[in-house]
C-alpha cells in the first residue's frame, strides 16, 4: 500500500485519507499524522477499510478513550461501545452535535458503514469554526457572550413507524439539559467555534422564542454549502470527524431502504468559553 496521503474534499473541511490500511495496527506514526490531519479537516475519510467492529474499536482509540455507552440509544449485541444508526430507529435530518445535551459532549464519532441504500442517505458535516470566523465582527462580539442550553428534548424528526416511535420515546424517556457558551474554544487547536446544533434550544437568559431567531442567524454560518462535506457512503467507507467543533446532518431521501452505520464515540471535555467558564449541568436525566 502506497504511504499515508491526503487529499481534501472541499476548502473549508474535509479531506480523504488513503495508503492507510485499517484493518491493521496502526503504527504510531501513522496515528499522530491521523490525529493531526484530523484537527486540520474536522472530517477524514476513509475508503475501501475491510473492517470489523473490533477494528473500528481500535480506530476510534487512537483518538482517546471510548464512550461506553449512550444514555438512551441502544447499543450492538456484546459491544457496548458500539451503537448501530439504523435508519429504521431514527433519521438524524437535522443539524447537531452528538449527545451535546450532556456536560461532556463526544470528542469526535467514527461511523463505518454497514448496510447501504441504492441511493441517497448522505452525510454532511458542517465546520463550525469556519461558522464563527465568517460571523460579522459585530455578530461575533454578541455569540462571544451567549450561552445556550441544549437539551435532548428537542427536534427529534418522527418517522411514523411503530420501532420509531419507541425509539423516540426511549430517547425521551430522561431530560437533559446542559448550558454551554454559544462560542467554545477548541481545547486542542484553541479555535473558537459555534458551539450550537439541533440541541440547543434556548439562550441563557431569554424566552425560547427570542432565542430562536438569533440562534437561527448564528447557525446559518455554520450550515452555508462553503463550510460543508457531503459524503456519499459506500461500501467499506469510514469516517470520523470531531464533535468539538462540526455538526453533521443524515441526509433522509432513501425511502424504505436499509440503511445502517455502526459509530463508535470517544469521549470528549468540559465545553469552555471565551472567558474560560466551563459549560454546567441544569438536569440531568431526570
Ligand atoms: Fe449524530
Amino acid at each position: 500500500m502506497a504511504g499515508f496521503n491526503v487529499r481534501k474534499t472541499g476548502g473549508n473541511i474535509g479531506a480523504e485519507v488513503t495508503g492507510v490500511d485499517l484493518g491493521v495496527t496502526i503504527s504510531d506514526a501513522v496515528a499522530r499524522q491521523i490525529r493531526q490531519a484530523f484537527l486540520e479537516y474536522k472530517v477524514l475519510f476513509f475508503r475501501d477499510q475491510e473492517i470489523d467492529d473490533e477494528r473500528q474499536l481500535a480506530f476510534a482509540g487512537l483518538f482517546g478513550d471510548l464512550t461506553h455507552r449512550h444514555p438512551m440509544m441502544r447499543t450492538a449485541e456484546g459491544s457496548p461501545q458500539v451503537i448501530p444508526v439504523d435508519g429504521e430507529d431514527q433519521r438524524a435530518n437535522h443539524w447537531h452535535t452528538d449527545v451535546s445535551f450532556t456536560l461532556v459532549p463526544s470528542l469526535g464519532t467514527t461511523l463505518r458503514s454497514v448496510t447501504l441504500p441504492p441511493y441517497g442517505g448522505d452525510t454532511l458535516v458542517a465546520n463550525a469554526a469556519a461558522g464563527y470566523r465568517d460571523l460579522p465582527g459585530e455578530l461575533r462580539e454578541i455569540a462571544d457572550r451567549l450561552w445556550a442550553v441544549h437539551t435532548n428534548h428537542a427536534e427529534q424528526p418522527r418517522l411514523g413507524t411503530e420501532r420509531g416511535e419507541a425509539v423516540r420515546s426511549a430517547f425521551l424517556v430522561k431530560r437533559y439539559e446542559t448550558a454551554h457558551p454559544v462560542v467554545r474554544v477548541h481545547p486542542e487547536s484553541g479555535e473558537p467555534c459555534l458551539f450550537l446544533g439541533g440541541f440547543a434550544q434556548w439562550l441563557v437568559g431569554m424566552t425560547v422564542r427570542d432565542s430562536r431567531p438569533i440562534i437561527d442567524v448564528l447557525q446559518s454560518y455554520v450550515r452555508r454549502p462553503e463550510n460543508t462535506a457531503r459524503w456519499s457512503w459506500r461500501p467499506g467507507d469510514v469516517l470520523v470527524f470531531d464533535n468539538r467543533c462540526t455538526q453533521h446532518y443524515a441526509v433522509n431521501d432513501y425511502g424504505t431502504h436499509p440503511r445502517v452505520l455502526h459509530r463508535v464515540s470517544i469521549n470528549g471535555d468540559i465545553p469552555v468559553g471565551p472567558d474560560g467558564k466551563m459549560s454546567y449541568i441544569i438536569r440531568e436525566g431526570e
